[in-house]
């Protein structure tokens, strides 16, 4: 058997031998070091919709990179950076993905200037986890590339060849836009998942991976299953685990993939738009020439049906400036290799799924497919260093409609469905494990009430987590006044807004309010909860009280956190 048959078999079994029936894409390279199993990349698949990666248990790699929208962010729509002007809500504001706040080795929130106690959105938007074993370079600018994976913590080489997914799973645990508190090492990562509760957060688990995960108590655990007795959580283990389950992520079944395999044909609209696809308009370049290769050839030369599988393997460097945004805005490739040529250039993403993303482009800025078949039919909105296959296109509204047809036709039914291999658990964010708020703080100084902000889910564990307080006077007092039972509809005590309570009451001392801007501040409060099953879903509430000798009392108190130990 050929060393590409044997991978073959070994992805089949993590699929299901079904699903590889139709299969027409070789796996994806592979690192020998890193060979694809199926225990491996069912622990890469724990870990990537695992929360607790994230230093405020509230990010997984999967709440940016979810299927129902192709392997994007479904929330990039309403998550805007501000862009390079600052200012929100204006041209050049990127539609990212929201990480975690600025937050310390020790839980303590800094303020960003941008998004204050908000989590941060990134600089670009997230693109599809899709596919991606085939990209040989990574990220937007190609910025992660094959050759040598080195493990972060040790800096030794472990693994050589095509590690380019390897080299990017390294990046967002220790990412302080991401997932990371601001200088987070490996270290930190690996002790913290060691003696996690796997999927703690999470609900819905499929079946394949709740038969993995069994009984199972900590990560430490699984570990032992994949890497064997007395194996632990090792930076490189985590990451090779999580690099394998991308290596199952392979999309090869859209209706264009059956058509071309011969197992079914494309509807009349889409086989037009294929015609659209491939063709050249004027002096513009087919999409093709950018989107379909498979070979350098294709890229030099021009498509030709087969060579449109859109799989990846783009030649490199197969990146350009299609004119979305001006190149002073984002350099893309430009910002790494410096080259003025390279300004504005990102890499050509591949187009299986793309449908489904809800925004296109790395700044998220097109929201409709209809809008990106116009960006190009116009030629582009800026020229300076722009691709000259880039040109206005003059497609009548038919072939525009074809055309959309055509690239709904690249979505796999599997992805669109959410079935196996792009089964997903359902996150613990949109289960509502992130603590949650309601009534109203006491207005102080300035007209200044008291807010209180709660990301991040309280977990069992030696762990923190933290809750904050913003808009109230900078360097003022400040207590947390915790308890196990609330009344929601509150109450007036001692001329107080409360809704602690009192029963079990602790008060815990926050600190001095670290000044913002304008006189305001905030403070936040990091905390552990002991690691002891039976506090599994205990309620906690807790009220900020702040001391502001502007208020009528000389007190003001916050709105009601409600926390539920997970
Ligand atoms: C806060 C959102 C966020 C989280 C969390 C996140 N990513 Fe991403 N991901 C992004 C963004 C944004 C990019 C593109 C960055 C760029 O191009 O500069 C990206 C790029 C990628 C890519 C490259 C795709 C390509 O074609 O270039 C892969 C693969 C990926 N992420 C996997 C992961 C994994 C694995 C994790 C968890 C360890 C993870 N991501 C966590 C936002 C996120
Ligand atoms: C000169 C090369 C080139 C040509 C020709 C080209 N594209 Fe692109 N395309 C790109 C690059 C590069 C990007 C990524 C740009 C970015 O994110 O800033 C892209 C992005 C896209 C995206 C967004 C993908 C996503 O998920 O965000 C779609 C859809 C797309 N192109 C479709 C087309 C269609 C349809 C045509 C023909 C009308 C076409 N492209 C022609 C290079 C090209």
């Amino acid at each position: 058997m050929t060393p590409l048959r044997v991978l073959g078999l070994a992805v089949a079994s993590v699929l299901g031998a079904s699903a590889m029936a139709q299969s027409h894409f070789p796996a994806p390279p592979t690192p020998a070091g890193n060979p694809v199993t199926t225990p491996k990349a069912l622990l890469g698949m724990a870990l990537f919709w695992e929360e607790q990666m994230s230093s405020t248990n509230s990010v997984a790699c999967g709440t940016c990179h979810q299927f129902s929208h192709g392997g994007v962010d479904p929330r990039a729509i309403n998550q805007r950076h501000p862009g390079p002007d600052g200012i929100p809500n204006t041209a050049d504001d990127i539609l990212g993905a929201r990480g975690v706040p600025v937050r310390d080795a020790s839980g303590h929130y800094s303020g960003s200037t941008t998004f204050g106690l908000d989590p941060q959105v990134t600089r670009r938007k997230a693109p599809t986890v899709i596919n991606a074993g085939y990209q040989p370079a990574l990220f937007y600018d190609g910025r992660v590339a094959n050759g040598e994976f080195r493990d972060p913590v040790t800096n030794q080489v472990v693994l050589t060849g095509p590690v380019a997914l390897e080299n990017l799973v390294a990046a967002p645990p220790i990412n302080s836009t991401e997932m990371a508190h601001t200088g987070r090492t490996w270290t930190e990562v690996t002790n913290k998942i060691a003696t996690a509760r796997p999927l703690a957060l999470a609900s819905n688990i499929p079946t394949r991976l709740a038969n993995f995960i069994g009984g199972a108590t900590t990560y430490n655990q699984l570990f032992e299953q994949v890497y064997g007795v007395g194996a632990t959580a090792t930076p490189t283990r985590i990451i090779m685990a999580v690099a394998t389950y991308l290596r199952t992520l392979n999309s090869d079944q859209s209706a264009f993939d059956q058509s071309i395999a011969g197992q079914g044909t494309l509807s009349a609209e889409a086989q037009r738009g294929m015609t659209v696809f491939n063709s050249r308009h004027g002096s513009a370049a087919a999409c093709s020439q950018c989107h379909g290769d498979i070979s350098n050839a294709s890229h030099q030369f021009g498509p030709t049906p087969l060579q449109t599988t859109m799989y990846g393997q783009l030649p490199v460097p197969n990146s350009h400036n299609t004119g979305i945004r001006p190149i002073a805005d984002d350099n893309g490739v430009g910002g790494i290799t410096t080259n003025q040529t390279d300004m504005g250039r990102f890499r050509t993403p591949g187009l299986r799924n793309t449908s489904l993303h809800g925004t296109w482009f790395h700044t998220g800025g097109l929201t409709t497919m209809a809008q990106v078949v116009d960006f190009y039919d116009r030629g582009g909105d800026f020229h300076t260093n722009q691709a000259t296959e880039i040109q206005p296109r003059n497609l009548t509204a038919q072939q525009k409609s074809d055309l959309v047809a055509f690239l709904d036709a690249l979505t796999d039914p599997r992805v669109a469905a959410g079935q196996a291999p792009f089964d997903s658990p359902r996150l613990g964010s949109l289960n509502n494990a992130a603590p949650t708020r309601s009534g109203i703080g006491m207005t102080g100084t300035a007209g200044r009430t008291p807010q209180a902000v709660a990301h991040e889910p309280v977990v069992i564990g030696g762990q923190s987590a933290t809750i904050a307080v913003q808009n109230v006077p900078a360097n003022a007092p400040t207590f947390v006044v915790w308890d196990t039972v609330a009344v929601t509809q509150g109450y007036t005590y001692a001329g107080l807004q409360l809704y602690v309570g009192l029963y079990d009451v602790a008060v815990t001392y926050a600190g001095t309010a670290t000044p913002s801007t304008g006189g305001a501040g905030f403070a936040s409060f990091p905390f552990g909860v002991p690691s002891l099953r039976s506090l599994i879903g205990t309620n906690l509430y807790a009220q900020w009280l702040v001391f502001d000798q502007g208020a009528p009392l000389g007190v003001t108190t916050s709105d009601l956190n409600h926390i539920v130990v997970r």
